[in-house]
């Protein structure tokens, strides 16, 4: 059983993992410690983990292997999904590992998929739809092949999957589908206009979805994290020497992330934030009034045209009274 009493149907056994918590020391105080947690919510399950070649979608994979029955890992690089199911079979060789090469920007290859997986009689569990990746810099700028690719990855793969497997689940009797989306969502991102776009959507569809499951034992849980140490910087950026967004501050490790959301799931919690600054930033921005943010957004765009060097005219202008 999970521990809010729920479970899925494949629950047959506990497993332990660690959790930061707030525990009180024999001295009185109060100091964050890692503590075992159970997620007994993920034995035997059939989890499908989106971008599990890299970063938060390889570390799910790493931490639900310990307990799961099978992994479905989809991504383009199948030289390194192959990589991480050898290390996977050595965490838990009972573990069933299905290798899935899928460009999720491309609609064939993705419905080739969901048909594929409804063949092959798996009953999803779990669906991780984590794949995702940013586009850095102004909107006019961009290469249009690179929004496509966020608009195809980041909202329509993650639904169409949600949407496909969504019937197996209802029939199965239970679920859990977790969605990365991003703090970037909950404010509009001037040099990010499209990627905070996309996860604005992710954050949204996935809380109507919840409510619209809810009665059907099918959680749906939104993971929002603030920056986390991936490759997604590097994809993010236009140029390779290109600064993007990195505060350090804020900054979490992608184990706490992952076990954050976790956590969250087994909790059937709504949405979750990793990070305490995380979440004070988080706050913050959802507080501020959008006429402030504007304020801000107008000093920014103010403070970058004084540095841009001056637009050269490329036409003579035009004389009078020739
Ligand atoms: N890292 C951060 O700071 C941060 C912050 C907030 C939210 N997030 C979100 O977290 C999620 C995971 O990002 P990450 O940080 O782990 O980034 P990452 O290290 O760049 O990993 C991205 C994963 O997505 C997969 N992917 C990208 N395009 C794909 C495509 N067309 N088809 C199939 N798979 C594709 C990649 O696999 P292949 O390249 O092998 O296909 C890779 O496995 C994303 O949704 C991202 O928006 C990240």
């Amino acid at each position: 059983m999970s521990e809010t009493g729920r479970s899925l149907t494949c629950s047959r056994f506990s497993a332990a993992v660690q959790r930061k918590a707030l525990v009180q020391l024999t001295d009185g105080k109060f100091e964050f410690r890692w503590k075992p947690m159970k997620i007994s919510y993920f034995a035997e399950c059939t989890v499908l983990i989106t971008g599990a070649s890299a970063g938060l979608g390889r570390e799910f994979a790493r931490q639900l292997a310990q307990v799961a029955g099978s992994l479905i890992l989809v991504a383009r690089r199948q030289d390194r999904l192959k990589t991480l199911e050898l290390e996977l079979k050595l965490i838990n060789p009972e573990l069933e590992i299905f290798i899935q090469q899928v460009d999720l920007q491309n609609e064939e290859d993705v419905s080739r998929f969901c048909d594929w997986l409804e063949e092959s009689g798996l009953t999803v569990d779990v669906l991780i739809n984590n794949a995702g990746l940013g586009d850095y810099g102004k909107f006019g700028d961009a290469d249009w092949q690179r929004i496509r690719a966020m608009l195809q990855v980041n909202m329509v793969a993650l639904t169409y999957l949600t949407y496909r497997i969504l019937p197996a689940m209802r029939k199965g009797g239970g679920g859990a589908i977790l969605n990365v989306s991003s703090i970037a969502g909950f404010v509009p991102m001037p040099n990010g206009a499209v990627y905070a776009a996309t996860k604005a959507y992710v954050t949204s569809f996935s809380e109507a979805l919840r409510a619209e499951l809810r009665a059907l034992n099918i959680s749906v849980t939104v993971l929002c994290p603030g920056p986390v140490p991936t490759e997604f910087q590097e994809v993010a950026a236009r140029t390779s020497d290109q600064e993007t967004i990195s505060v350090n501050l804020l900054t979490v490790p992608v184990q706490e992330v992952v076990r954050e959301a976790l956590t969250a799931v087994t909790r059937h919690r709504a949405r979750v934030v990793p990070g305490m600054m995380v979440q004070v930033a988080a706050t913050a921005i959802l507080f501020v009034p959008m006429f402030l943010k504007r304020l801000f957004f107008d000093f920014q765009s103010l403070r970058e045209s004084e540095y841009a060097p001056p637009r050269s005219l490329d036409f003579e202008p035009s004389q009078t009274g020739h």
